[in-house]
């Protein structure tokens, strides 16, 4: 069934991309969208007409337009934990039933934040935002990206179990005037809650009086936050529906709204609910996720990539590249499909990358001359940081667009180490400027471009029991017995370690 519905795509013969450009005086505009503020150009990358057309009968093979309507009215899109996907309504694009349960959370939110400005805590002056992967990446991402020119707060992520990362988040806040958020979506997490009890005895070790009265618990398994210590008037609960890499939008977003301010937490429910409309209600090659999937699935299925790179051409969004691994490999880096068969094709590449220019000088050698063919993502923004050098912007854009035409066009030379094969796949992402509402648009993009991959691969982007195995061998090598049943290379490890 699979493969009957893959065979036009399967079939089709991928054209250089120096031909397509040759055939079509248009195809800048017709590979080329729209939305949020932000331009997409897919020129560069090796769809056609055709293939588009093959794709679209692809997605209604694979009932797209269903799976689509399930994720937006609460149906269950994660059928391996049995649940819906409630990241949409925490932007209000879900169910009215699931809406209303995320404005209470941010209700509820919102309150919290309000007495802390008004000064509930006494004086606060910075926040230990303390979680790991889906609980730190977006928060970390957003603070990072649009708080260049200040923070209301002063805002450290620390996600790392290693002690050196606890000292370094926690160098120069203030134990007296700092708030603990401690995220996590199932508070069981070792690394939050080793790094919340490290916390915990840094506050005490300052004298503060209370230490557990500065901790403010964001999670789906509240029980859990209050029987670890943390009272409930300072719990701020989410769905269990929301998944961890899906989840800046909800009260996970806490630290977001201090640092930024709640207008500007709202703009970003505002920006990704724009998304989330458009993703829902155009069709086809008009669908800017749609047609990022489509994109993605030429060049792993037909090209045969393995790795994707994304390159931020912009420092404000130095962070991207790691929110998307997250987002991509832990979503879509399956092996089964939602039915448990075996997917028989590949799924998620690699997502690795980088900021621009520096990779320039560092990986590009590969990406130009290398053996691998890595399709190749820039993400970049017209508007400059406000009071910033425009010599430098301009320099900044011009080379992202350099890299563009040297991997797609090469040169030819008699000396192959002079010699570049060109025809290499790249995309153009151009936010007008980098707000809150541009910014989560992006974000609402990766995530809908994720889960439009996923049911044209058929599998279930919203579990991650690969992790599991690691999670739960990384608990028994603690323990002396369970050690014995490791093999001889992990046992000769602890032991020349001294554990
Ligand atoms: O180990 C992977 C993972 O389960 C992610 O999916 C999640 O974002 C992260 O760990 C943190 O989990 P939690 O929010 O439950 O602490």
């Amino acid at each position: 069934m699979d493969k009957a519905d893959w065979a036009p795509v399967d079939g089709h013969e991928v054209q250089r991309l120096s031909e397509l450009f040759a055939d079509d005086a248009a195809r800048v505009e017709r590979f080329s969208l729209m939305l949020g503020g932000i331009s997409f150009d897919w020129s560069k990358m090796p769809l056609d007409e055709a293939l588009v057309g093959k794709f679209e009968a692809l997605a209604e093979a694979r009932g797209f337009a269903a799976k689509r309507e399930a994720l937006f009215s609460g149906g269950v899109v994660n059928p391996s934990e049995g649940r819906s996907a409630g990241h949409v309504a925490e932007r209000g694009s879900g169910s009215a039933q699931d809406n209303e349960l995320a404005a209470a959370g941010h209700h509820r939110m919102r309150a919290l934040v309000d007495a802390i400005e008004a000064g509930a805590f006494g004086d606060v002056t910075g926040v230990l935002h303390i979680g790991i992967g889906g609980s730190a990446l977006g928060p970390d991402l957003v603070i990072d990206a649009l708080g260049h020119d200040g923070t209301r707060y002063d805002v450290r992520v620390l996600s790392n179990i290693d002690g050196q990362a606890f000292e370094d988040a926690v160098s120069g806040l203030d134990p007296a005037t700092t708030l603990v958020a401690a995220v996590s979506k199932t508070f069981t997490t070792i690394e939050t809650l080793t790094n919340v009890g490290a916390a915990l005895a840094w506050l005490a070790d300052a004298g503060v009086e209370d230490p557990f009265g500065r901790v403010i618990a964001i999670t789906a398994a509240p029980e859990a936050a209050v029987a670890f210590g943390v009272d409930s008037t300072r719990v701020l609960p989410f769905s269990q529906s929301v998944g961890g890499r899906y989840s800046l939008w909800s009260t996970v977003g806490f630290s977001i709204a201090l640092a930024l301010g709640w207008p500007a937490f709202e703009e970003l429910l505002e920006g990704a609910a724009e998304v989330d409309r458009h993703f829902r209600f155009s069709e086809g090659r008009a669908n800017v996720p749609l047609m990022a999937a489509f994109a993605d699935l030429t060049v792993s299925q037909l090209l045969g990539c393995e790795t994707r790179a994304v390159f931020a051409y912009d420092e404000r969004l130095r962070l991207l590249p790691s929110y998307l691994q997250q987002l991509e490999m832990e979503s879509n880096g399956k092996s089964v499909t939602a039915e448990g068969a075996p997917v028989n094709r590949r799924t998620a590449p690699v997502t690795w990358g980088g900021v621009g220019t520096d990779a320039q000088h560092a990986v590009f050698q590969l990406l130009h001359q290398g053996t691998a063919v890595v399709p190749v993502e820039f993400v970049a923004v017209i508007e400059n940081e406000d009071g910033q050098d425009e010599t430098h912007h301009r320099q900044l854009l011009l080379n992202a667009f350099a890299q563009g035409a040297a991997l797609m066009m090469g040169r030819d030379s008699d000396d192959g180490a002079r010699a570049y094969p060109g025809n290499r796949p790249s995309a153009t992402i151009l936010l007008d400027r980098l707000d809150p509402r541009t910014l989560s648009a992006l974000l609402a993009f990766y995530e809908h471009r994720t889960f439009a991959n996923a049911v044209l691969l058929g599998i279930n982007p919203f579990d991650q029991y690969g992790v599991e195995l690691g999670k739960e061998m990384a608990r028994a090598i603690e323990d002396p017995a369970e050690r014995e049943k490791f093999d001889p290379s992990t046992r000769a490890l602890i032991e020349r370690a001294g554990l």
